[in-house]
């Protein structure tokens, strides 16, 4: 393993291996004062038998655990989410090698949909795609990206008091210019999870292997 690549011991985490051949693995990341196993039954609900890997953030805001900082609600340190967003893939790459997994497809929701979005755009190779749940845009100008041939899921809530919809529509745009495919739905929920999230999840992935 090369020294710039951070060692799966620098996120607390849990790993569930796959039980079913040819299941493609996924991040799991929680929202913020989640948790590495928050995430894990959602994980085995919309794709079973999927390896799961599932890293706390390392960032506390008030004691709650999150991917980066944000200096208020909605309001991100871009800064902040540049380096963590590289922490973090270095993280999957190095756990991709421990567990000899092939880039896996990030499931986020809300702040973990945010530093996934970050992810995609920063360091393009490092997933196989996105579900984005109530994900907003994590950095006003991107970089270039290539993500030709990455699928993504942004599942947004037409009633959410915490991402406007018009910020969704915007990460779509911005994914969509650098090649993704995008599908966005806009559920009638809030900002929580949904059935229908879930519903959609699992259908969108099983169309993908
Ligand atoms: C964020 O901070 O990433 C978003 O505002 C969503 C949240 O985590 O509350």
């Amino acid at each position: 393993m090369s020294t710039a690549t951070s060692p799966v011991t620098d996120f607390v985490h849990r790993f569930v291996p796959g039980d079913r051949a040819g299941a493609r693995p996924l991040l799991l990341l929680h929202g913020t004062g989640g948790d590495e196993s928050d995430l894990l039954p959602l994980g085995q609900m919309i794709a079973p038998g999927a390896a799961l890997l599932s890293p706390r953030g390392r960032v506390l805001e008030n004691g709650m655990p999150r991917f980066f900082r944000r200096l208020a609600e909605g309001v991100f340190d871009h800064e902040d989410v540049v380096r963590r967003a590289h922490e973090l893939a270095d993280f999957v790459t190095a756990a991709r090698q421990q567990h000899g997994l092939p880039p896996p497809i990030a499931v986020g929701f809300s702040n973990g949909a945010n530093i996934a979005a970050a992810m995609m755009m920063l360091r393009p190779e490092v997933l196989a795609g996105g579900v984005l749940i109530r994900a907003m845009v994590p950095l006003p100008e991107p970089p270039q990206a290539d993500l030709s041939g990455r699928p993504v899921l942004i599942l947004s809530g037409a009633m959410d008091p915490i991402v406007p919809e018009a910020d969704a529509v915007r990460l779509a745009g911005q994914l969509s210019a650098a090649g993704a495919g995008v599908t966005h739905e806009i559920l009638p929920a809030g900002h929580g999870l949904t059935q229908a999230d879930v519903t959609l999840a699992r259908r969108w992935l099983a169309e993908r292997g």
